[in-house]
């Protein structure tokens, strides 16, 4: 019997991570060569409700009814059903899989989330529309997180660049100009719930001093905007580096996130930070495109576990896609080692 399949992609936040937890903008971008896929098929001999899921990457291979309420994978997919006015599912296995490494800043719950509504709700014989899908996905984050902004299941749902103020619709960006960013992961994996509670009591102890330093961040990320629609892309690179002063200020970069984002300057990046929660997980370079290379190769001599090379233009998503494996560099090698 043939599968009901969906992908979603990882992302990026190029500006305003925490800072758009408190209300500030935000910046996010989908990165294409990593992503979740999920399959389902219908199991014609088993009765209704008897639904598996399968997730090697992560060792889950479980009945749905065995799942607790507050497991992620069953979380979605009992909310689908409720979306869809379902009391038990047609039997079914749900398979999934995913590229995207987990806590590491790349949205990969958000990403699995995404694809397992969409799959399941194709095979159900209702596609839910993307505003449906983020706001179940938003629903499933706050598993992962506690107090999600929203920015990772708006942007890996809609798969395009977003302009992001937590409770308000998203908005497109313009890209006049495409863009090179160089992904560098330290292979940290990092919560994002401890970095945000983290960043949350600090908040508490003095809110007028954090506020101040969202409102910096929230600036850093208006001029972004509009660097990136004024087709001024190099500015980035300046922008970049002072999101980075207020996120080691705000404690949530480390060791290893700092020298990768020394390395990524000393071969040739125009700025640097870290991208998500913080704390480990991947940092992102801005490179010229002759550049991205050499920058991807030196961090992978200091040690990341992998880089991705992803240009982010207006026709971001399909230009990143086709240039799949040429750009992505460590997961080659993983698929090597897997054959
Ligand atoms: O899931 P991550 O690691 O990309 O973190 C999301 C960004 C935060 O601003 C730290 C949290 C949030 O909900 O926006």
């Amino acid at each position: 019997m043939s599968a009901i399949s969906a992908d979603a992609p990882g992302k990026i936040i190029l500006f305003g991570e925490h800072a758009v937890v408190y209300g500030r903008p935000a910046i996010a971008v989908p990165v294409l060569q990593v992503r979740a896929h999920v399959e389902v098929y219908a199991r014609p001999q088993a009765l209704a409700g008897e639904v598996h899921l399968q997730a090697p990457d992560v060792d889950l291979d479980a009945w749905l009814a065995d799942l607790p309420g507050d497991q992620p994978l069953a979380r979605v997919v009992r909310e689908v059903l409720q979306d869809l006015s379902l009391s038990k599912c047609p039997a079914c296995n749900i398979h999934i899989t995913s590229t995207i490494p987990v806590a590491s800043g790349l949205g990969s719950g958000a990403a699995v989330s995404v694809a397992v509504i969409r799959a399941l709700s194709a095979f159900l014989g209702n596609p839910l529309p993307d505003e449906k899908v983020s706001a179940i996905a938003f629903e499933v984050e706050k598993l992962y997180h506690g107090m999600p902004s929203g920015i990772d299941n708006n942007v890996i749902t809609y798969a395009r660049p977003v302009f992001f103020v937590r409770g308000y619709p998203i908005e497109s960006l313009r890209l006049p100009r495409p863009f090179t960013i160089v992904i560098g992961d330290t292979g940290v994996s990092s919560p994002t719930s401890l970095a945000v509670g983290d960043v949350r009591r600090l908040w508490q102890i003095d809110p007028a001093r954090y506020e101040g330093v969202f409102d910096q961040i929230g600036r850093i990320a208006q001029l972004a905007r509009k660097s990136i629609e004024n087709g001024e892309p190099e500015h980035l690179g300046t922008l970049m580096n002072e999101n980075q002063v207020h996120l080691r200020y705000i404690g949530v970069s480390s060791p290893e996130l700092e020298s990768l984002i020394e390395v990524a300057m000393a071969a040739g990046a125009l700025g640097a930070k870290l991208s998500g929660a913080g704390r480990g997980g991947n940092m992102i370079a801005l490179a010229e495109p002759e550049k991205a290379n050499e920058v991807a190769r030196a961090l992978e001599e200091a040690g990341a576990v992998r880089t991705i090379v992803t240009v982010v233009g207006s026709k971001g998503n399909e230009e990143m896609g086709r240039l799949g494996d040429k750009e992505i560099r460590g997961l080659e090698g993983k698929k090597k080692e897997g054959r």
